[in-house]
Formats: structure tokens, sequence, C-alpha cells
């Protein structure tokens, strides 16, 4: 959603901020601001609208100022609009505020402003922020930044200047995320280290209600009652090339090749000498795994999909119950839960509000909470009990591609250990899909580099225009379509629904008609030749089957009017391969149809509201 960047140094910092906000540009935003602080005054733009309106008026703003606060805005109170747009300042003129997130009580709190006399110039909930610290501005920023805070209800992240300290920048964060980054001479707040990591890699991920005081030369953080607290410096190994489109199109399409290479580096360190899986540094004993009376995974969107791998590969493999939940559903449902549960968070951000929220369900009712994510130091290593790593990288595409097949791989590697821990599978089974697991990345690249996209590219002229579009599968297909017609809808809006394949007859079967475009995935598997079955019924309704199928499989030419391959697998492991034709498929049609494939329209990145 929003994003932040702050700058305290010694180099003029206008543009070291917009390009920061170029950065940022993943989260999804509609409008966009700057402003810097030099000689007692602020220079300030905003812009609606993309981040080229913004540029268009850079030229109007101080360019020797070296403090200064930027943000990109994804409108929730009050439509996006110049006025609207951050930074905001209180009536005094003394504080520039940026917030990311959600103020719950501002219309009390505005209401109350307002009433003593405040005067307030954009609808959102965001700039009582800039009004509370006029209201406690007593000759110390940090106090009136605590003071603003304590009152505040909500997620959110504020960086803050004040005329009165120019060389001082001020952050916080409820829930949202903040990450500071130490330079030589000069130090950064952002929403992502994305934001600055071409001038620095040395990270520090606050903690929720502390406060960081930003000065060229250093950084102190605070708690809530104002007390020192000591931190330490993280450095960040992803590639500076993250960020950047490195010759594709499009970063989403960057991130589908680079999946062969987020598959190695996820597997780097988890398979010991003797080939079993290595959770070294999870943070939950295997004893909670061999004692657990039941599992419940917890997600939203494309993580929500991983986890339904999760649980078929948990249930077959260590023969544990395992439940599953949108997490926004799970933590209002009062869900039975125990210390004998473990409960998995997926989300890779690390910062989803529904998934955070679940998690704390899930630990309030004595349940040990286990995150796979992909963002060291975001709010769910902090909240869980355990963590396991994705190592995808940093992911700019707001559709989740790479991200996703890290989650399936790890939570394979889960549920093999799991599995070895209860004594459900032997050494040797564990060690054999393992060694499978490591042959996925080649496997692959060979379908990166082989005739699939091609195909796909045709495939997506040829059905671009069709009104809707199905899925099915059966079994570990059907999280798989899932997460195809999911692409679909998020970047090329066809809509497009998944059904399990043994559903069609009881409903969604109704909705074809000739022609109609029915994507299935039919890698082999325990369940193939119901799938066959299915096609067969849906064709002889007139619709085309577009099947993804295992190299090897000649006979399914009969049954589909085209077929994908991709290589053959064990039915756990297919997944990681089957997605990949989906992913490209959802981009070719969207790109085909000429839409925005990295920013879908009403999507962001991060989603850290409710
Ligand atoms: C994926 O393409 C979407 N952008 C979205 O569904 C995403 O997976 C969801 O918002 C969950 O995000 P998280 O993994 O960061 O928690």
């Amino acid at each position: 959603m929003c994003g932040i960047i702050g700058y305290v140094g010694a180099r003029p910092c206008r543009d070291i901020l917009f390009n920061g906000l170029r950065k940022l540009e993943y989260r999804g935003y509609d409008s966009a601001g700057i402003s810097v602080l030099r000689e007692g005054s602020f220079s300030l733009v905003r812009a609606v609208g993309n981040l080229d309106s913004l540029e268009a008026l850079l030229d109007t703003v101080d360019d020797k100022a070296s403090v200064g606060i930027a943000h990109t805005r994804w409108a929730t109170h009050g439509v996006p609009s110049e006025r609207n747009a951050h930074p905001h300042t209180d009536c005094s003129g003394r504080f520039a505020i940026v917030v990311n997130g959600i103020v719950e009580n501002y219309l009390r709190l505005r209401a109350e402003l307002v009433e003593e006399g405040h005067v307030f110039s954009s609808d959102t909930d965001a700039e009582v922020v800039a009004h509370l610290l006029e209201r406690h501005y007593r000759g110390s920023f940090l106090s009136a930044l605590r003071d603003a805070y304590a009152e505040l209800q909500g997620h959110f992240t504020i960086v803050a200047m004040s005329r009165a300290d120019p060389e001082l920048i001020l952050a916080v964060r409820k829930e949202t995320p903040l990450v500071l980054g130490l330079g030589e001479g000069e130090n950064f707040a952002a929403s992502s280290v994305a934001a600055f990591m071409s001038h620095t890699r040395v990270a520090v991920f606050p903690r929720s209600g502390e406060f960081a005081e930003i000065r060229r030369h250093g950084i102190e953080l605070y708690d809530e009652q104002g007390n020192p607290v000591a931190f330490e410096g993280h450095v960040v190994d992803w590639d500076e090339d993250a960020a950047e489109k490195g010759g594709f199109e499009t970063f989403m399409l960057k991130e589908i090749y680079e999946q062969p290479t987020a598959l190695v580096d996820t597997l780097a360190e988890r398979v010991g000498p003797d080939g079993l899986v290595r959770l070294d540094g999870m943070g939950l004993q295997d004893e909670l795994f061999r004692d657990a009376s039941q599992i419940v995974i917890v997600a939203c969107g494309t993580s929500y999909h991983a986890g339904l791998l999760g649980k078929y590969a948990l249930e077959r493999w260590a023969r544990l119950p395992v439940e599953i939940d949108v997490a926004s559903e799970f933590r209002y449902r009062d869900p039975v839960l125990d210390e004998r549960t473990i409960c998995i968070a997926i989300t890779q951000s690390g910062e989803t509000a529904d998934t955070l929220a679940a998690m704390r369900v899930a630990r309030h009712s004595g349940a040990h909470v286990l995150v796979v994510t992909n963002i060291l130091g975001s709010q769910a290593t902090r909240e869980a009990d355990g963590v396991l790593f994705t190592r995808a990288g940093l992911e700019i595409g707001v559709a989740a591609t790479k991200t996703l097949l890290a989650q399936f791989l790890v939570l394979l590697l889960l549920a093999l250990h799991v599995a070895r821990v209860r004594g459900k599978l032997d050494e040797d089974t564990v060690i054999r899909t393992v060694n499978e697991l490591r042959s996925v990345p080649a496997s692959l690249a060979r379908l990166l580099a082989g005739e699939a996209p091609a195909q796909l590219q045709e495939l997506a002229q040829r059905y671009r225009g069709s009104p809707f579009f199905l899925y099915m599968g059966r079994n570990v297909g059907l999280p798989v379509c899932l997460e195809g017609a999911l692409k679909l809808k998020e970047i090329s809006y066809v809509p497009a629904e998944s059904y399990a394949a043994g559903e069609m007859k009881h409903g969604p079967i109704a909705l074809l008609t000739h022609g109609s475009p029915v994507v299935a995935v039919a890698t082999d598997g325990r369940t193939y030749e119901k799938l066959v079955s299915n096609m067969q019924e849906v064709r002889a309704r007139g619709a085309h089957v577009l099947a993804v199928a295992s190299e090897g499989n000649e006979g399914i030419r009969e049954v589909a009017d085209h077929v994908v391959y991709v290589p053959a697998t064990s039915e756990m492991v297919s997944p990681l391969l089957a997605v990949v034709p989906l992913q490209l498929f959802a981009y070719h049609v969207a790109q085909a149809n000429g839409e925005k494939v990295d920013q879908p329209r009403n999507l962001a990145k991060t989603v850290t509201v409710e």
C-alpha cells in the first residue's frame, strides 16, 4: 500500500527521495508527494497519478535541501487528489508528515481538533497526525510525537519533520512496516529496503511502538516511555538488480524467469550432508510436531494457495490433521485451538494485516505459531514463535510469482521433515523426495527455455477476448488452478473461476457454452483419470480445454484442444512446475489486452489494512 521514504544526510535529497519513490511504486499508489526542509522552511509538492506527474513538478522543489520525506499514497480515506496526497502539514506549518496505514479513530480526533480551532486541508485520516503534533508540541518534537501516537488507534507508520529541528526526522510504526537504513553520514527511513538499497544495505527493523530519531550521523531508538532501546543492523543481501527490470519488459515477467534461482536459494542450507531436510533455526522444536494434535494454516491470496499445497503434503506425508482458512475469516470465527496446535502463517510480505491478526488469535489460544515469509525483520517474524524464510529475493510485481514457488518449496520441505520426525516417512523416501525437489530448478529452467512460453503467448492471443475462463483441477492440481485463476483476475481483469473438477457437475458446468476456455491442470497423479473424465464432460458441452500435462503423456491430446507440457515429476512436487504455465498465460493475456501488469488497478503489494 502506501510507500514512505525519509532522508537525513549531507547530500541534496530531492532526487534521492524521488528515486526512492520509484523503487516503491510496486506497492501500488494513486498519488505522491515530496517535502524537503532547508533553512527553516518546507518545500513541498504533490501530484495525482503516477510518478511522472510528480516528476514534472520536481523543479519547483528545493534541490539543495538534505532532509526530506516522500510518499506514495494508495487512497483509503478521501479520493485520490492533490489535496489528499501526502505530505500533510499542521496549521502552524511547523510539521510535515507522511503516514502509511489507517488511523481508525480519526473522525473523533478530527472533530476534537476542529473544535480546538485546527483547520484541515484534506479529507484524509492521516492529517490528524500533523495537527496532533501541533496540539502536543511544547518544545520537544519527540515528546509531541509520543503524545500524538498515544492518542492514535489503528495500524500505521508515521515519518515526520519539524521546522524547529531542521536536521532530524522522526519515525514510528504501529504494526505496519518501517525499516531504517544506516548509511555513511546519511540515514533513511522507509517502508521497504528497496527504497534505499542503492545507498545502503544495513537495515534496522524497529519494533511496533519504538520511536526512531534519525539524524545525519546516527539513529536512536526509544520505547513508548522514552527509554533508549538497543538495536542491531542487518545486512540485506538482496540483489540490487532486483529493483530493476534487467531487460525484461515487466517485473512480473522477470520474476517468473527468476523462479529457478528462487528455488535454488530457498533450498540452500535446507538439505544436510545426509540428504535429509534441515530446518535449523526454525525456532520450533521437533517435539512440538511430534506431539501436535493438529495444524492450522492461515494466509491470504496467493499465500493461501501455497498453504493448500502444504495441507495436502502434511496430511499425506506427516499424517497430521490440517485445517486451512483465509486469515480474514479465521480471525473472526472462534477456531478451536490449543497448545497442541501448530499454526502455520504464510505471508510473503510478513505484514498482511489479516494474517498478523490470525496469528494473534492462534497465539492467544495457546497454539504455537510458525511463519513462512520472505521478509527479514517483518512484523510476522517478530510475532511468531518460529520462522521459515523463503529466499525468493525482492518481489516487485504486485502479482506474486516467485514468492509462491518458494512457499510451495518450503512447505514441502517442512512436510517431509515433520513426516520423518513423526515416523511416517522413512529416511530413504525423504532423501528421494528431497533429491527430486533439488532437480526442480533445472527442470523449471528447461521449461522456461523451451517451447511452452511461446505456446502460452499464442494461446493468450487466441483466447484473450474470452469473457470468462474456468480452471479445474483435482488434488494438488486444485491450488494450482486457484492460483492460475487469481493471476488472470489480478492482472488481466478477466473473470475467472477455479473449481475442484469434481464439483463441475454441481453447478459451474452450467456456465460453459461453445468455445468457453477451460484450463485443466492434468499432470500425472492419483486423480488423473478422474480429471480426464471431467475434461470430456466439458468438451461435450463445447468448451475448449487447455491442459497442463506431464511430458510423455501423448494420450491427453485426445481429450484436450491444447496441451502445454511440463517436466514429469511425482504428484506432490508437480505444482512447482504446473503453476508456471498458468502464470505465463495470465501474463500474456494481460499484455495482449494492454494492461499494466506490474501495477494492477486497485491492488497493492502489501495489504497492511484490514
Ligand atoms: C498475489 O498475487 C496477491 N498480490 C495477493 O493475493 C497476496 O498473495 C496476498 O495479499 C497475501 O500477501 P502476503 O503473502 O504478503 O501476506
